[in-house]
């Protein structure tokens, strides 16, 4: 099924969401789920509080850029319980960003380009490893979901101004998608 995906001003986008076990119930039917709400939307990642549950699970499809990175060919990867445990801030890149919660917005966001993380894969299995490029920019914008942090939390004041009335038509459901979203209002 195709979850509804939760929109700027709900509550649960705000939250830092707990790790899970493989017992959590359903576990390979929400990850399903996920992969195809992401797929609907047309997005190349999609972190668990943005279908409205508080639990560290991100799934990722860079594949869509393969003709532009040939490394993110057949790249469609679970993560679960990720932490970023380290950044690399000596170099960071500026880049457009947008998100499928913070819809058409798409703003710079200057983020480190090397990052140390663990994580477990579908299978549990614990993994550590130190990952650049723009995988690394996806993650850090994925995992940054599961602490409560949006994109738009780490733009330039000015540009935050600027989009001021966007961000706060989506608190009052003015907001016009392809997909199926839940708003506050
Ligand atoms: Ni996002």
């Amino acid at each position: 099924m195709i979850y509804p995906i939760y929109v700027y001003g709900m509550p649960v986008l705000r939250k830092v969401c707990e790790d899970i076990t493989p017992d959590y119930p359903g576990l390979s039917k929400v990850i399903e789920n996920m992969y195809a709400t992401m797929d609907h939307a047309d997005g190349v990642g999609l972190a668990a509080p943005q279908i409205g549950k508080s639990i560290r699970l991100v799934v990722v499809d860079l594949d869509v850029l393969s003709s532009d990175f040939p490394e993110y060919k057949g790249f469609r990867k679970v993560f679960i319980n990720p932490h970023i445990i380290e950044f690399f801030d000596e170099e960071t890149s500026t880049q457009e960003e947008g998100c499928l919660s913070v819809p058409q917005i798409s703003e710079s966001v200057t983020r480190p380009t090397k990052i140390r993380v663990k994580y477990q894969d579908v299978d549990f299995n614990e993994h550590e490893e130190i990952v650049e490029g723009f995988l690394a920019r996806c993650m850090q914008h994925e995992f940054d979901h599961l602490d409560g942090i949006l994109f738009v939390d780490r733009i330039s004041p000015m540009r935050k101004t600027m989009i001021r009335g966007k961000l706060s038509a989506m608190l009052k459901g003015k907001v016009r998608t392809h997909y199926k979203i839940k708003t506050v209002k």
